[in-house]
């Protein structure tokens, strides 16, 4: 077989794997056999690039980073739905469809659920998918082809031969209740925002101008219809015209069903009811639609709406209950969670009587006090949350402070002005906080403490065997050889390994014990300007904002880390278990360049902007930013623009990159 004709029949076979597993939800092969063609393929076509073509199932992630999104006119209008919320409504529906064909002797109905997801349109041509659309304002959308394309339910090819010169195919692309649930659970980790619904995780994913990053997120899709056709015969229902999508490869929903009446409709309402809670995703309703086509075509629509369909909402999921506690929840990282305890009530057939407040922003916004009313909201498998209050308690309302104490270790909680998450400044000491502490503390940057991962970790942790990082450093052989999987090779080779870990560098000691925003480059200029640990751990902010990075932020975070006595305690823990560095030597105070002021500008092409700026200031120079008269010298890079032709227009002494890197090294081995 040549190299071509390989390729092709693996792009095929994968293809069709794709489609067993995500559309017929019958997949013939395991996960590991379907990797294993995927990675031959990406060898083939790493080996002869020729062959590389954009519809090749490897190139679903292929698009670069977007400026922004462009716009799409749909050829057929993407009408929404109107809305029925009780059964008189579905009846009066079926009523007005009935009147309008006195002589139709019986209407199909269809039956389906309502995704609660961002509705799109699928263009093909040919049976190549050629753009995807978000619906806009039904007339105009937003491209967003190349984030579509990452979603591997979606097919980049239809399947069969006998295709439509064009198919606009639309549905929804949505996020299940477990693939938001791990997002989020990913977000509190990485401390980012959380997502409010499984809607706005779709959406905000379908938003990303980086299409690597839309990747990661677990997007479904499911078609619920057509837009434009042309160039083979449509069946002339909706039903058969679904079934036809799903043989061209497309998901549709397994519980599209056809009915004879509203009657129909109503059991099929009450049955989906039943299993929402169970479903995968989230459904909002059911939806109703004519089944024939030219009835479709003889109802026409309203508005925006088509008179041959309606949306038959399911009740909200909030109901009404007393706050009778807020407690404050500490999480991994060390933020404080405001717990709304509340009088036990069922929402949507489960009972809550604890629910998220959020943080204190929230609370404030929603002016929410103890002994309210409040309306609680559950969304499948979400964590309950508190949405608002709906009646305010009028004598006995309790204003909801935040506590000035972490609730498990009695450290201080630092909460800055604009903030949101307040958090427990005993990182080092709290055991909500241990985990993820020692964690870091081991990481491979910091301290390198190579066999200590995770489940070790929490090992460790729940045998009691260490409470903070110093523990660490007192493990026993016998201590570890107790531990259920651990062999007498390991237990040694990860004792070996902490003992190599006591000689480290203080900007290594210093990023290792995870202050907050004190990354891997800020731990360095802290110990390149500080010069030892004691004379960081009593700076001040003003102090502290000497360091180039340390903003008034990093700088409180800073000192409220050492402020806490919990916290160095273990440092001095640290210390006596023989943690170690090397003594830097002290900052010059004498030399040429102590107290002249340097302004670097252009494009510096040995030295990094930064490396340039510690190392002046290492020398005792200061840096500045804009040239001044008070500036005594401006380095240029290469392109250099105005601050070049201020400093020549005020006479100040100019020197290119080749001079400044003399000047560092004549200055560094003392010579005058
Ligand atoms: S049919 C004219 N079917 O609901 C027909 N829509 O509220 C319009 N939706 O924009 C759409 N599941 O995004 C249809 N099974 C389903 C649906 C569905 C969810 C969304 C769709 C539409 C919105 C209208």
């Amino acid at each position: 077989m040549t190299i071509a004709a390989h390729i092709t029949q693996l792009r095929s076979e994968i293809e069709e794997h794709l489609y067993r597993y995500h559309v017929l939800d019958a997949p013939t092969i395991s996960d590991a056999a379907y990797d294993q063609l995927f990675r031959e393929l990406e060898q083939l076509e790493a080996a002869h690039p020729e062959y590389v073509t954009p519809d090749s199932p490897t190139q679903r992630v292929g698009a670069k980073p977007l400026a922004g999104f462009g716009e799409i006119r749909h050829r057929v209008a993407m009408l929404s739905l109107e809305n029925a919320f009780s059964e008189s409504e579905v009846q009066a529906f079926w009523q007005r469809i009935n009147d309008r064909f006195p002589h139709i002797k019986s209407i199909d109905l269809t039956c389906e659920p309502k995704l609660d997801g961002v509705a799109v349109n699928l263009h093909y041509e040919k049976g190549k998918l050629i753009y995807a659309a978000t619906r806009g304002d039904g007339e105009t959308g937003e491209d967003i082809t190349s984030n579509v394309r990452t979603i591997r339910m979606i097919p980049l090819h239809l399947r069969g031969t006998h295709l439509p010169e064009v198919l606009d195919v639309r549905g929804e692309i949505y996020i299940s209740k477990k693939g938001f649930a791990a997002l989020n659970e990913a977000a509190v980790r990485r401390d980012e925002k959380i997502f409010a619904n499984p809607r706005n995780a779709a959406a905000g994913s379908l938003r990303q101008l980086d299409p690597k990053i839309t990747a990661k997120r677990p997007l479904e899709f499911f078609a619920h219809g057509v837009g434009e056709m042309s160039g083979v015969d449509l069946p002339t229902a909706h039903f058969d015209c679904m079934r036809m999508l799903q043989a061209w490869g497309l998901r549709v929903s397994p519980d599209l069903i056809k009915v004879a009446d509203s009657e129909g409709c109503l059991n099929y309402y009450q049955a989906m009811q039943a299993r929402r809670a169970h479903l995968p995703y989230e459904i909002d309703g059911v939806v109703y639609k004519v089944n024939d086509y030219k009835i479709q075509q003889n109802l026409g629509f309203v508005a925006r709406a088509p008179r041959w369909a309606i949306a038959h909402k399911f009740p909200a999921e909030e109901v009404m209950t007393t706050l009778l506690a807020v407690e404050f929840q500490v999480g991994r990282t060390g933020a404080l969670t405001p717990v709304a305890r509340l009088a036990p009530v069922a929402v949507a057939g489960v009972m809550v009587s604890n629910a998220t407040l959020h943080n204190m922003d929230e609370i404030k916004r929603k002016d929410i006090h103890i002994g309210d009313k409040v309306m609680v909201r559950r969304a499948g498998d979400v964590i309950p949350e508190v949405v608002g209050v709906a009646v305010r308690h009028a004598h006995h309302a309790l204003e909801i402070h935040l506590p000035t104490m972490c609730p498990v270790c009695h450290s201080h909680v630092e909460h800055i002005a604009g903030e949101a998450v307040a958090r427990c400044s005993g990182g080092l000491f709290c055991p909500a906080q241990r985990v993820q502490a020692i964690l870091h503390f081991a990481s491979r940057r910091a301290m390198d403490i190579v066999g200590l991962g995770d489940k070790l970790v929490e090992q460790l942790v729940a045998e009691g065997m260490i409470s903070t990082i110093a523990d660490l450093y007192h493990l026993t052989l016998s201590q570890l050889a107790q531990l259920e999987r651990m062999a007498e090779k390991s237990a040694d080779n990860l004792l070996a390994a902490l003992d190599k870990s006591r000689t480290t560098t203080l900007a290594r000691f210093l990023f290792s014990l995870g202050i907050r925003e004190v990354g891997e480059a800020t731990a360095r200029q802290l110990a390149e300007h500080f010069r030892s640990l004691d004379a960081l751990m009593i700076a001040d902010t003003p102090a502290l904002e000497q360091v180039a990075d340390v903003g008034p932020i990093v700088a409180r975070h800073i000192v409220a880390f050492f402020a806490e006595k919990h916290n160095v305690k273990v440092i001095n823990d640290l210390r006596a278990a023989g943690v170690h560095w090397p003594a830097l030597p002290a900052r010059v105070s004498s030399g040429k360049l102590i107290g002249k002021t340097f302004v670097l500008t252009g494009t510096l092409n040995t030295l990094a902007r930064d490396e340039a700026k510690e190392k002046l200031q290492a020398l005792g120079a200061k840096v500045a930013g804009s040239v001044s008269a008070k500036t005594d010298f401006v380095v240029a890079g290469s392109d250099a623009g105005s601050k070049l032709a201020k400093a020549e227009a005020l006479g100040v002494k100019v020197m290119d990159e080749a001079a400044l890197l003399e000047l560092l090294q004549s200055n560094c081995s003392g010579a005058p």
